[in-house]
């Protein structure tokens, strides 16, 4: 951490103050000296996490200047093809499960640009994933569905990037591989491969989802959500009970709870200014960490608490399993207002391609992922449900 020679300017801060209407005066000066800090994070994906409360409150329609602008470089779209400069790595979060025969899938795909040239899907010979899907049993396998990137991939940096593949008509098992290719010029390196069963269509048991049809916007989601995360909590209500919410940045929804709970958050501008704000009131005890390294002892928490944070996380099942160790026995963990479903280029989802390209680590499950993850990490769903887009599920220690 590092204080600027110079404060940002007053109109600046007078702009984050009105968040509060009935702040008095003097905030304004904490608030300029809180944002001539400057953080630095080793990870480059915190760094940019690091600047959500700035970044959402310009996407929520607030107009705001950068309080120190930095000159922002155009990237150059397109993939060159020079020898060995396109290099990714990637291994799928979770392989799919039994997959019904004939189905158009999707699987998410962790995948990192490891080269030195950017890979890009735009220009005319766009770098594209394809899957391979070959049968274990007579060796023939059939080249499938191409999906393009949903940003372009600077050297470095990394993505969760869903996958399309056409399971076969065919029951059996099958190794699926995931081919990189320039379009029109050749085929790049295998980037992962794995195997799937596929199974007949009817054969395909139900899951633990309660789905409705219901969807709401973004501030009616979240106040359905703290509704259901007041009942599920129950008796863990109590004021005695150790309450953690991770990501709750500004506005942490335990803040409405009444009762004294902790907001872990990596972001320090959005915390100072919750904690500006509130001044001596409040029962909200605001921390800058790493949800993936949490400084509480193991067993600490009776509930932990995400909205809308879950998927920002690169590594979901890893921090999964590391708060299930902060978790008591009999401990309960939220994940609400969760992104349902797989986003792909063509989808045209401005909003979410936009946080990607500012590097906030935007991703989304589909129910069987999901599943997926909360087996790996040792939990098991206890309540869920499953509205249009938004999961909210409540888990405990399997
Ligand atoms: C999409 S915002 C959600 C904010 C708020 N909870 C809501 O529902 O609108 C995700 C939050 O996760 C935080 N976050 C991202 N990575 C994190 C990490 N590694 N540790 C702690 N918080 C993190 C971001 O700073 C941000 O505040």
């Amino acid at each position: 951490m590092r204080e600027r020679d110079h404060l940002p300017p007053l109109e600046f801060a007078t702009k984050i103050a009105t968040l509060q209407p009935t702040a008095p005066l003097p905030i304004l000066g904490k608030l300029r000296h809180a944002f001539s800090l400057e953080f630095g994070f080793e990870h480059p994906v915190m760094q940019s996490e690091a600047g959500q409360f700035l970044n959402r409150l310009r996407s929520s329609g607030m107009e705001i200047d950068d309080p120190y602008p930095s000159p922002q470089g155009e990237l150059s779209s397109a993939s060159e093809d020079v020898d060995g400069q396109l290099v990714a790595e990637a291994e799928p979060l979770c392989p799919p499960l039994p997959v019904p025969a004939g189905v158009l899938g999707s699987f998410n795909l962790r995948m990192a640009n490891t080269g030195r040239a950017i890979l890009s899907s735009r220009g005319e010979t766009p770098f594209r994933l394809a899957c391979k899907i070959a049968s274990l049993e007579s060796g023939l396998a059939s080249e499938g569905e191409r999906t393009d990137l949903l940003i372009d991939l600077p050297p470095g940096r990394g993505i969760t990037q869903p996958v399309r593949f056409r399971a076969p008509e065919t029951p059996g098992r099958y190794r699926l591989s995931v081919l990189s290719l320039l379009e029109t010029v050749r085929w790049l390196d295998e980037l992962c491969s794995f195997e799937i069963e596929v199974v007949p269509e009817d054969s395909v048991v139900g899951d633990v989802w309660n789905p409705t049809e219901v969807a709401r916007d973004y501030q009616s989601d979240h106040v359905h959500a703290f509704d259901l995360l007041w009942q599920w909590l129950g008796e863990r209500r109590n004021g005695t009970s150790a309450i953690l919410e991770i990501g709750g940045n500004r506005s942490p929804m335990v803040g409405h709870l009444g009762v004294p709970a902790f907001n872990l958050d990596v972001d320090p501008y959005g915390l100072m200014t919750a904690s500006i704000l509130a001044g001596r009131s409040g029962h909200v005890t605001h921390i800058v960490g790493d949800g993936m390294n949490i400084p509480f002892a193991d067993g600490y928490f009776d509930a932990i608490v995400m909205f809308a944070t879950f998927h920002h996380f690169p590594d979901p099942i890893g921090l999964l399993r590391h708060l299930r160790t902060k978790l008591a026995t009999d401990g309960r963990m939220f994940l609400m207002c969760e992104p349902i479903g797989h986003v792909f280029a063509e989808s045209n989802y401005v909003g979410y391609i936009r946080e990607l390209e500012h590097g906030a680590y935007e991703q989304s499950f589909q129910p069987w992922e999901y599943a997926a993850m909360i087996r790996e990490a040792g939990l098991v769903v206890c309540d869920n449900v499953m509205d249009v887009g938004s999961a909210k599920i409540a888990l405990r220690p399997a």
